[in-house]
């Protein structure tokens, strides 16, 4: 492939501060995390942004046919959506995104619908959605000249960037909340050579401390609050989009924890939009577990002016266990803009749904599964129709965490209020001695 296929997509970039009142415009280059001037959230922003819609979409469907490392990537193969490198030699792929759209006929039936689709951001490299934001994160460090990374995690955003810091040669540091991750995301860190530090407080905690030491230590901070991460996954959309002929569905849903992917996938939408490449703007469903629901609670407040943050938020979801999501701001705004909703489920009914997607050959992790029981819920309230064309986004793997998995069927599973969930789809596995007649007796029964 020639050179010239890498040189499109260059755009002149800034970041920009994300409140209304303040907009305050910096280099794309500069080392910051929130605005300088107000502390606001920052984003991404392209100064005279145009295209050729139907030039767009025949130029990255052409790439799918390619071998060369970009466009085997289901982020940069879409690179002209989020321009804001000014050179391609900073890229570490690991041919991240490119994940499915999975028809689910028992999990529509389930929530009540005539069908539903997954797409399963599972199928990424290190098992989440994180790798589509975290090789745009990677290749900003790169770009800084920065040598240590750092993020704060629930499991899956230090997966994911112990593995691209490490493919990039750059030092990962990870911090995360001691006792309160998985097991299969801890060994990530461990495996991909992560720095890894389990500290004791929780993830909002953590959060603040490092986001206090990043500048000290000289560390690049990789948490969602990096507009390049947004920016990154931005491409679950565009590749949503593309796989389906650039229909819009009705509804696109989701889990929220730190909303980092609520903000991404407005913007991705709003951009698409603008740029003409989708007609219409989906409705966005945001689905909260209700032990660590802020963002569903200033949803349902009167004025919806400040979250008020949970101080000790709890759920066996750890993906989405996060009581003070930074990025609510941004997350208002898109849910905002596009008409969408909040809710929040049980700790039953995101174990119970969790089951019924892994019933579909799907699988997925526990935060992943809220999709389902959130979409069931709004069904039933009559917010969804039943002949809805509904894509919910399944964010993590089925094998990030196991113990949870073997803990419902088996009947062990304990909320953290105490509470003994039923295994209502439970699947025990049956001890047999080794004897031939016994087990075809079980069988045949
Ligand atoms: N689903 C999974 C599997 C996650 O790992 C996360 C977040 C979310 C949903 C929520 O996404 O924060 O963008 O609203 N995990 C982060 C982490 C916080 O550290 O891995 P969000």
């Amino acid at each position: 492939m020639g050179q010239s296929q890498y040189n499109q997509g260059f755009m002149p970039a800034e970041l920009v501060c994300f409140e209304p009142k303040c907009r305050a415009r910096f280099a794309i280059t500069e080392v910051i995390y929130n605005c300088p001037r107000c502390g606001g959230l920052l984003e991404a922003d392209y100064p005279g942004w145009k295209c050729d819609p139907a030039a767009l979409k025949r130029l990255w469907r052409q790439r799918r046919l390619t071998n060369a490392p970009l466009e085997e990537s289901g982020v940069w193969r879409y690179r002209e959506a989020i321009p804001f490198l000014d050179s391609y030699d900073h890229i570490v792929t690991l041919k991240e995104g490119n994940t499915p759209l999975l028809e689910a006929p028992g999990a529509a039936a389930y929530a009540g619908l005539d069908r539903l689709t997954f797409k399963h951001q599972g199928f990424n490299p290190t098992g989440s959605f994180k790798d589509n934001g975290m090789t745009c994160g990677v290749a900003q460090a790169l770009r800084l000249g920065m040598r240590r990374v750092a993020c704060v995690s629930t499991g899956n955003t230090s997966a994911s960037m112990a593995a691209y810091a490490s493919a990039a040669g750059l030092v990962p540091v990870v911090f995360i909340p001691h006792g309160n991750i998985s097991f299969g995301k801890l060994a990530q860190a461990l495996e991909y050579g992560a720095r890894t530090l389990q500290v004791e407080a929780n993830f909002d905690q953590i959060l603040a401390l490092v986001r206090a030491l990043a500048a000290r230590l000289g560390i690049y901070l990789l948490n969602s609050i990096n507009p390049f991460r947004i920016e990154g996954q931005k491409t679950i959309i565009v590749e949503m989009m593309d796989q389906r002929d650039w229909n819009p569905p009705d509804w696109i849903v989701l889990p929220g924890g730190n909303l980092g992917n609520t903000s991404a996938f407005g913007k991705a939408l709003r951009e698409l939009r603008q740029l003409g490449l989708i007609e219409r703007v989906p409705r966005l469903a945001v689905i909260q577990a209700e032990g660590a629901a802020p963002f569903c609670e200033l949803w349902r407040s009167a004025d919806r002016a400040a979250l008020h943050a949970v101080a000790h938020p709890e759920t066996l979801a750890t993906a989405i266990k996060i009581g003070d999501p930074v990025s609510w701001p941004k997350a208002l705004y898109e849910v905002l803009s596009s008409r969408g909703v909040v809710e929040k489920v049980s700790e039953q009914e995101i174990a119970d749904a969790k089951a019924q997607i892994g019933r579909c050959g799907i699988g997925c992790e526990p935060a992943s599964a809220a999709t389902l029981a959130g979409i069931r819920k709004l069904r039933a309230a009559g917010v969804i129709a039943a002949d809805a064309d509904i894509v919910a986004v399944l964010t993590g793997n089925l094998l990030k965490d196991p113990d949870y998995i073997y803990g419902y069927h088996t009947g062990g599973l304990t909320a953290p209020s105490g509470e003994k969930l039923r295994s209502t789809y439970g699947n025990q596995p049956v001890v047999v001695p080794n004897e031939a007649e016994r087990i075809a007796a079980l069988l045949e029964e």
